[in-house]
């Protein structure tokens, strides 16, 4: 397919989307179909055809929405309404209500304004076209300007031209360390091939809990990430590639594979693309769902088939990575910013941000917060701001006490740097990560040392076992943690959980053992009194750890006060 080709059809599905009068759009992704939202989609139909209005209605399913918690959603793109909580026809009558009100005034029970801060404060790239479009018809993506940045690239661009423009553009990877794309990207460009190759791959594995907007990305929009990546081939000289999705994300792999199928029927991806000398072909593979596999080298040993475990760098995957060979390794998110940078221009996405922490980043919001989902925002927009107008305050009239960032590897950001801006510099400046988006709000019922042991849990449940540091330190550090919530701790105890804290970062092999002690060392700097409380006054303030006191209920210490130094 040519460029001109490409506008030809994308013409041709704008003109039939204007004869539809009303586009009821409903969200099929995990989220709302775990909420049978195919079941509404399929009495929406139903009940348009009984009123033989197909000609003017069409129903379409579409990829998320933002506000997974309200879903299933569904809207209506003539008249900008968004319906929350629907059911389909066998549960009660909101699928026939909504069609019968089209003409009239909206289902009041059931409306959600769009006018609400979790939607207007969004600024979307990466989910421009989430909850706009089919993901399972490519046509969708081509009308929506998909391709176009390819075709472009491929037929008037040179590879270091576009290299050039993704550098300008200040991008880093979204994958958690946040290293500058552009730069990746021109030391790929310049490393030799090894026996001919050199290979580009997709970072989908996203273990860390809680987080899914990468899922959400491949659910939602699956085109934009092979553009991305072909695009990203095409700068680097690479003609293969892999899409590395973990085994427990079906409708992603579901996606991906009519994706990919779709492009490479329409001649986007495969051989000799938009007739140019540049063929690129893609391939799945699916990961067992271990976190450490997100790892960069431990990812590429198992898409070689063998067990995902890390091996120090350097060298680095850039010059030595899949089978020997050159490799780019990007995340999910970052692949789906390149289309819109090639599209809009390095200077345009730059402009968007901070100084260092260019464009907008997704984010899962969850936890103790009114509006829990997915969201996407300038880099730099304040967490204050997050929380409490787009995640729309805490509930029940609770106090924040922490923003959790970046899952097992981040850390815990006390009230008293609310008014930070969330990008990558002042993340770690506290202590925390960006990560890859996680997202978690605590108020006062949760208890922070119970916190740095559930992902302490995490890292050494997940721990591959290949260095010392991180095998038997997360352990020992689980241990420490378990005796501090059950009251048994000793002052000696919790110097030995510093101690550690330094010995597993330093020392471990890679970012899973240097990382994990993130949750407890910030816990331990800003929530201190916390621990000082478990171990001295056998009590929990948030009432979480069984068998210790509550202030306010029994505030009298369980068993005998240890000595306490710190
Ligand atoms: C334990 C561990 C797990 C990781 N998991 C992921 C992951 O799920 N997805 C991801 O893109 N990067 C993950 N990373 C980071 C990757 O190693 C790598 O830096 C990233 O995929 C590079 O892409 P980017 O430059 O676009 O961020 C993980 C790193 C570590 C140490
Ligand atoms: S730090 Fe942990 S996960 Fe990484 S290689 Fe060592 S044992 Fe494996
Ligand atoms: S999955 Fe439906 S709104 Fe997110």
């Amino acid at each position: 397919m040519t460029l001109d080709e490409l506008r030809e059809l994308a013409e041709t599905e704008r003109e039939k989307q204007t004869q539809v009068k009303h586009e009821i759009h409903v969200c099929t992704a995990a989220a709302c179909l775990s909420q049978r939202s195919d079941q509404v989609k399929a009495s929406l139909e139903a009940e348009i055809k009984a009123h033989g209005k197909e000609d003017c209605c069409k129903v379409k399913g579409v990829g998320c929405m933002g506000l997974c918690a309200a879903g299933p959603l569904v809207s209506d793109e003539s008249n900008g309404r968004l319906y929350q909580n629907v059911r389909p026809a066998d549960e009660n009558t909101d699928t026939k209500e909504i069609v019968a009100s089209l003409e009239s005034e909206p289902v009041e029970r059931l409306s959600l304004s769009p006018e609400l801060p979790f939607f207007k404060e969004q600024k979307k790239i990466v989910l421009e076209n989430s909850g706009k479009i089919d993901p399972e018809r490519i046509e969708d993506y081509i009308c929506a300007g998909g391709y176009e940045a390819l075709l472009t690239a491929l037929t008037e661009m040179r590879p270091l031209e576009v290299i050039e423009q993704i550098t300008k553009s200040g991008l880093r990877g979204r994958g958690g360390a946040g290293y500058p794309t552009g730069l990746k990207w021109s030391t790929v460009a310049k490393a030799s091939p090894h026996n001919g190759a050199k290979y580009v791959i997709c970072n989908g594995d996203e273990g860390d809990p809680g987080a899914f907007m990468d899922r959400s990305v491949l659910e939602s929009d699956p085109q934009r990430v092979l553009e991305g990546m072909a695009i990203a081939a095409y700068a680097v000289g690479a003609n293969r590639g892999f899409i590395y999705v973990r085994a427990e994300y079906p409708l992603a792999i579901k996606r991906l594979k009519i994706a990919i199928k779709q492009a490479e029927t329409m001649g986007l991806l495969g051989a000799n693309i938009a007739d140019t000398t540049f063929s690129f072909k893609i391939e799945l593979r699916l990961g067992a769902g271990a976190f450490v596999c997100g790892e960069e080298t431990a990812l590429i040993a198992s898409v070689e088939g063998k067990r995902g475990n890390p091996r120090p760098r350097p060298p680095y995957p850039a010059q030595e990575g899949l089978w020997n060979a050159p490799t780019l390794i990007n995340n999910v998110e970052t692949f789906a910013n390149v289309a819109p940078i090639i599209r809009n221009g390095g200077a345009w996405y730059a402009a968007i941000g901070t100084e260092k922490s260019k464009g907008t980043k997704v984010f899962a919001l969850a936890g103790r917060v009114a509006n829990t989902g997915l969201i996407e925002i300038p880099m730099g927009m304040p967490l204050r701001h997050v929380i409490y107008q787009l995640g729309g305050g805490i509930p029940d009239n609770r106090r924040f006490k922490a923003a959790q960032t970046g899952g097992p590897s981040g850390g815990c950001i006390p009230e008293e740097y609310l008014d930070m801006p969330v990008d990558y510099e002042s993340l770690a400046s506290v202590g925390s990560i960006m990560g890859s988006g996680g997202l978690i709000v605590m108020d006062e019922t949760s208890c922070m040392p119970d916190v740095a042991k559930y992902f302490m849990d995490f890292c050494c449940t997940e721990s591959c076992g290949k260095c010392i540091p991180c095998r038997v330190g997360t352990v020992h550090m689980h241990n420490l943690l378990s005796r501090i919530t059950a009251g048994e701790a000793t002052p000696e105890d919790l110097a030995l959980l510093e101690r550690l804290c330094d010995v597993v970062r330093n020392t471990s092999l890679c970012g899973l053992g240097q990382s994990a002690p993130n949750p407890v060392a910030t816990t331990l700097k800003y929530f201190r009194k916390e621990y000082i409380d478990h171990i001295h006054h056998k009590r929990c303030t948030a009432g979480v750890c069984e068998g210790l006191a509550r202030p306010g209920k029994d505030d009298k210490p369980k068993g005998k006060p240890a000595e306490v130094t710190a």
